[in-house]
């Protein structure tokens, strides 16, 4: 069955992922393009509906992104948000100009058209989430105003008969109130999308082309226990059982007890019919890591020494027909395969692919997959909730949260207190309203004492942010109550650690992470 697809077309800015996890929420799935696709391939591509997305750059402006008439000749309707609304009424006719006053944030959206397909039940007026400097002062020729605001004339525009819709505001947002109505009023009622996309038929799908792609293959996956490379192995496990092997790399920089708990899963005892072989690596890396303080080498230490562990485990398994990536849609997105707005994490990537291991091709699972929808697609397959919620832990693990030089008796300290701080977290019932949280170990010392006696050890930072797309990031608001009981807990429970402080600070100018 060939799948309903709307498209995004990426004119660079910031909420371009979002759109498309939004139209997903709607049932409808959703690829992103960047403007500068061939519109014969769009043609191609043959999708319900296209959507143009907001962008930094302003449309009359002689280089700035933009697309053809033909886009909204071909039939196909055309949502057109904030840039992609002003550069639908630049290219056919109206008018955009610099507007005397900015708007930016919450505002009241008076609907003017309550019948127009795209307001179907929402109320007048609306708040919606403003950000721009330009603004459409003339619709194009057959457009109807549907909406403004005090400051804004057009904040919605439209050509019924030809399916074409403009909106100023960000529907993505969560800030516009009624926003993913809009947005699902677009693609049910104007594009006529039934809403075929659902993670268990998505699963279901998966396992049985995985199966008929693997045939009696061997199929090799590299194992962390984090979401992705998680759901990915049980999908394969699901496929094809014990034609699997799965690699779990210790490399000693993994939160307390997590070896153990990845190991107690897919391991002999565990609940997936595949064949697990842990690395217990630890040594190894600690011995590489010794004596070394700066950030960027220990990361690239940490990311070639997993492949060479890995390589190792794989001669040892010897020639496989497929190896699985647990590669994720804004991973394609971002590293330039997707959108326009391309930011390349690439200290974010352990390593890359092994280059000895001996495989035919490799196996993408979730290739197409937003992390909300790797999450649901693991409850689909009954994977535990604490592992399919996991925060997001970086590859080089514990090692980015010891500032300077690794060592075995540092890494103690720094699970031991964050082992202490989840804790309280949870039993405060904080957990689920946090981005992420974990203690890191400065690389400070200082005199303290405890029980009449001088000591002189490590200061524990702890860290707790919110964010939306860790991009960027607020320090958490955390009671002071729980922060005390964190601290003495930790200075009591860890030893050489006689201070407790807590990062104040956001990101940008911080990182997450520490190193
Ligand atoms: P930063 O520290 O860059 O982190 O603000 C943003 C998000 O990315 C995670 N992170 C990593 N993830 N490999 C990963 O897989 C890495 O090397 C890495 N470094 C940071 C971090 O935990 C946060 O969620």
């Amino acid at each position: 069955m060939k799948r309903e697809l709307v498209i995004v077309i990426d004119f660079g800015g910031q909420y371009n992922q979002l759109v498309a996890r939004r139209v997903r929420e709607c049932n409808v799935y959703c690829e992103i393009y960047s403007y500068k696709t061939d519109i014969g391939k769009i043609k191609e591509m043959n999708p319900m509906g296209i959507i143009l997305t907001g962008g930094p750059n302003s449309c009359y402006e002689a280089d700035s992104p933009t697309c053809s008439r033909e886009l909204f000749e071909l039939g196909i309707p055309v949502l057109g948000l904030c840039y992609g609304a002003q550069l639908m009424m630049h290219v056919l006719g109206g008018k955009v100009e610099r507007a005397d006053v900015r708007e930016y944030g919450k505002t009241e959206v008076i609907i003017d058209k309550m019948d127009s397909k795209v307001f179907e039940e929402v109320v007048s007026p609306t708040i919606c989430w403003m950000s721009h400097f330009d603004s459409i002062s003339k619709a194009a020729p057959g457009f109807e105003i549907t909406a403004h605001t005090a400051d804004c004339p057009v904040a919605a525009a439209e050509n019924e008969a030809e399916k074409l819709y403009a909106i100023q505001y960000h529907p993505e947002v969560l800030h516009t109130v009624e926003g993913t109505k809009m947005l699902s009023n677009f693609v049910h009622g104007v594009c006529g999308c039934a809403g075929d996309w659902r993670m268990d038929s998505f699963v279901e799908e998966s396992i049985r082309t995985i199966r008929e792609k693997v045939g009696d293959g061997k199929v090799l996956c590299a194992l962390s226990g984090g979401v992705d490379s998680s759901v990915a192995a049980v999908m394969l496990s699901k496929a094809i059982g014990s034609q699997l092997t799965c690699v779990f790399v210790d490399h000693g920089l993994l939160r307390k007890n997590e070896g153990d708990e990845v190991e107690a899963v897919f391991g002999p005892e565990g609940n997936y019919d595949l064949n697990f072989v842990r690395v217990n690596a630890q040594e190894r890396f600690y011995g590489k890591l010794a004596g070394v303080a700066e950030p960027e080498e220990k990361r690239k230490i940490i990311g070639e020494e997993f492949i060479r562990v890995f390589e190792e485990e794989a001669k040892k398994i010897g020639a496989v027909d497929f190896l699985v990536q647990g590669t994720i849609y804004p991973d394609v997105v971002e590293s330039g395969l997707g959108g326009e707005s391309a930011v390349i994490k690439s200290h974010h990537n352990v390593g890359g692919l092994p280059d000895y291991v001996d495989f035919k091709e490799i196996i993408e699972p979730l290739r197409d997959l937003f992390k909300d929808e790797v999450r649901k697609a693991g409850l689909e397959m009954g994977i535990p909730e604490y592992l399919v919620f996991r925060q997001p832990f970086p590859g080089p693990g514990l090692g980015v949260r010891i500032v300077g030089e690794v060592t075995a008796e540092k890494v103690k300290m720094v699970q031991d207190a964050d082992a202490i701080y989840r804790e309280e977290i949870q039993n405060a019932g904080l957990d689920k309203g946090i981005g992420q949280y974990f203690a890191a170990l400065t690389n400070m010392r200082s005199v303290g004492v405890m029980g009449d006696e001088r000591t002189y050890d490590y200061a524990v930072a702890l860290r707790a942010v919110n964010t939306v797309d860790f991009m960027t990031a607020e320090a958490a608001e955390i009671p002071w109550s729980v922060l005390q009981k964190v601290t003495s807990r930790i200075v009591n429970e860890v030893a050489h650690v006689n201070r407790v402080l807590y990062d104040c600070t956001g990101k940008p100018p911080g990182t997450i992470e520490l190193e």
